[in-house]
């Protein structure tokens, strides 16, 4: 089983996908190495790629402030992104590029064991390989999943940008975070 130290040294010298040309610093993810919780998001954005931290820019300060209101502590948790590197102008990484970097996201999956994985939004689902036609069929609940001959129990709910600029879906994404933390304290 590889390490998460030795993913992470090959993700911030990898050069599988064109995000690499652009980017000032992969993101491999951070956290605790045998979390019960692993978060997935979509691309680090600007402050990410200045920090090579994931979720230090306006959705990770968003994002920390509902897993401190339902209790989930930040630094019990793992957490990545789909794609470790930024893409140009924040655009949504292509199908390519998170084909590109799955096999990392399956080494960090591998490695942390976590009870549950969480996906936040559609290019999480992307790397997760779940399909819908609408986000709401799929989130907002645990589903059991065999993902690349691993068994793992995901959760979907929105990307924090989402909720961020749309406060009417602000309590949804509570009450899906809630049940997160449900999931992961029995
Ligand atoms: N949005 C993401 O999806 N990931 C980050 O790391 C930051 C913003
Ligand atoms: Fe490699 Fe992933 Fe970065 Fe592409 S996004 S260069 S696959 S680490």
């Amino acid at each position: 089983m590889e390490s998460l130290e030795s993913i992470s040294s090959k993700i911030i010298s990898c050069k599988l996908c064109d995000l690499c040309k652009s980017r000032k610093n992969a993101v491999p993810g951070e956290g605790k190495s045998n979390a019960y919780l692993l978060i997935i998001g979509e691309a680090p954005g600007r402050y990410e790629d200045d920090t090579g931290r994931p979720f230090v820019g306006m959705s990770g300060k968003f994002l920390n402030k509902y897993l401190e209101m339902v209790g989930i502590e930040r630094s019990e948790t793992f957490i990545t992104n789909a794609v470790k590197c930024r893409p140009p102008n924040n655009r949504k990484p292509l199908d390519k590029e998170i084909d590109a970097c799955r096999p990392y996201l399956l080494g960090q999956m591998s490695s942390i064991k976590p009870k549950l994985i969480l996906g936040l939004g559609t290019s999480a689902c992307n790397s997760l390989g779940i399909k819908y036609k609408h986000l709401s069929e799929v989130r907002g609940r645990k589903m059991h999943m065999e993902f690349y001959g691993l068994e793992v129990d995901v959760f979907i709910t929105f990307h924090p940008s989402f909720p961020m600029r749309f406060k009417s879906q602000r309590d949804k994404f509570l009450e899906d975070l809630k049940k997160v933390k449900a999931l992961i304290s029995d």
